[in-house]
């Protein structure tokens, strides 16, 4: 038997698993993936604009690059993150192979076997992977449709030994798709002020707004520069372009960045150097603006759809989100109530969603439900949530 490490022993594949490939059919209605719209790509833009590189610029699509990202991305990059206000001449930024890498180099290079680090309850499920593949003891704090338990979060920053870390998703959350207000985020921050706790904020979502009115809250918090904290600021093409680039981004302060670089020096010594090169020449063409419009209002009409299904068709004992932004609509079911059985049966007639568990980071609570609407068409959503609400009153009553 091989002796495998304790970090990866402590990683297990969900029972769910398996009632998920049954999921695989091809008829299938799937609420289940966080998937941008295979029918929003920008095929025929990166076409066009790879047509258009020069030779020296086409050969370093091919080429291995610097291991922070190439120059000419980081560029036009950091002058596209300045425009949203945000620190990119302090800070350091770096190019990750999606904002997953991101997340999997920080949890390497704060956690030791052991350590406690903070998120939110519930989490996105890459995030809780990559800390506990570093060996992270993961104390997870609920939020609610204003953002993270402040109290609790003041409890844990007064610890004598505070965690490593505090892990947030505050705009468009995966999987509860709230935004955090702005309230909520000042008082987050001057809970963990001092407390030599650094702030890992994931915006993966952040562009995908549906209303002009919620702009205020989008600022990052890594934008108002607060004193005494510092501050991983992420993000990632995945949503805005396509996630088959794998390329993320991380801004974060010159200490905290050096020791990223060492650590992603060591994990694939660069990011796909084609992705990047397709990257910068979108961001520089001015095509990405009206791009992020593009599917900002793809997925507006698919959301309005869906949560139209869901006043239709749930009962009313279950709550859910309106969605403002992002992809997904996290419903919460009677207290008590089991989400494993309602997959089931849902599958059973056709369709299939992921169940709340998957994102707790203690795997135990279970009455809630993630739906994502960024896939689908208005008719699979028409068809596929009557499906969800009548497994839902058949296991709930
Ligand atoms: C909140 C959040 N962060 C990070 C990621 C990782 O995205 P990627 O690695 O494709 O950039 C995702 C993907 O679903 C996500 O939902």
């Amino acid at each position: 038997m091989p002796r495998f490490s304790k970090s990866v022993s402590a990683l297990r594949s969900s029972a769910i698993r398996e009632l998920m490939s049954l999921a695989a059919r091809p008829d299938m209605i799937s609420f289940a993936g966080g998937m941008p719209g295979n029918d929003l790509f920008p095929i025929n833009e990166v076409e066009e604009l790879f047509k258009g590189l020069d030779t020296r610029t086409k050969q370093s699509a091919f080429q291995y690059g610097p291991t922070p990202g190439l120059p000419s991305l980081l560029e036009s990059l950091g002058s596209y993150l300045e425009g949203k206000g945000l620190p990119v001449g302090n800070d350091r930024l770096m190019i990750t192979t999606g904002s997953q890498q991101g997340l999997s180099i920080l949890g390497k290079v704060f956690v030791d076997p052991g350590d406690r680090v903070l998120t939110e309850y519930p989490c996105f499920i890459g995030a809780i992977a990559a800390f506990r593949s570093s060996g992270a003891k993961i104390v997870s704090i609920p939020v609610d449709e204003e953002g993270l338990d402040i109290d609790m979060l003041r409890q844990e920053a007064a610890r004598p030994d505070p965690a490593k870390f505090l892990y947030i998703t505050p705009y468009f959350h995966n999987p509860a798709g709230m935004l955090y207000t702005s309230e909520r985020k000042l008082e987050l921050v001057e809970a963990i002020q001092g407390r030599d706790i650094p702030l890992i904020e994931d915006d993966a979502y952040g562009d995908l707004w549906f209303s002009e009115e919620d702009r205020d809250r989008l600022v990052p918090i890594k934008a108002t520069d607060p004193e005494g904290i510092d501050i991983c600021y992420m993000g990632s093409f995945s949503k805005i372009l396509g996630p088959g680039l794998r390329l993320g981004w991380l801004l974060a302060p010159p200490a905290i960045y050096e020791k990223c670089e060492l650590i992603k020096q060591s994990a694939d010594a660069c990011s796909p150097s084609f992705s990047q090169v397709i990257a910068d020449a979108f961001i520089r063409s001015g095509k990405i603006d009206g791009y992020v419009v593009k599917v900002r209002e793809a997925y507006r009409r698919r959301a309005a759809c869906m949560a139209e299904a869901l006043r239709k068709h749930l009962p009313e004992y279950v709550r859910w989100n309106e969605p403002k932004g992002g992809f997904y609509i996290w419903l919460t079911l009677p207290e008590g109530a089991d989400a494993t059985p309602i997959l089931k049966l849902t599958i059973e007639h056709g369709a299939v969603f992921v169940i709340g568990s998957t994102f707790d980071p203690d795997g135990s609570r279970n009455d809630t439900m993630r739906l994502s609407y960024c896939n689908n068409t208005p008719e699979e959503i028409e068809r596929g949530i009557p499906i969800i609400a009548d497994a839902i009153r058949k296991i709930c009553g």
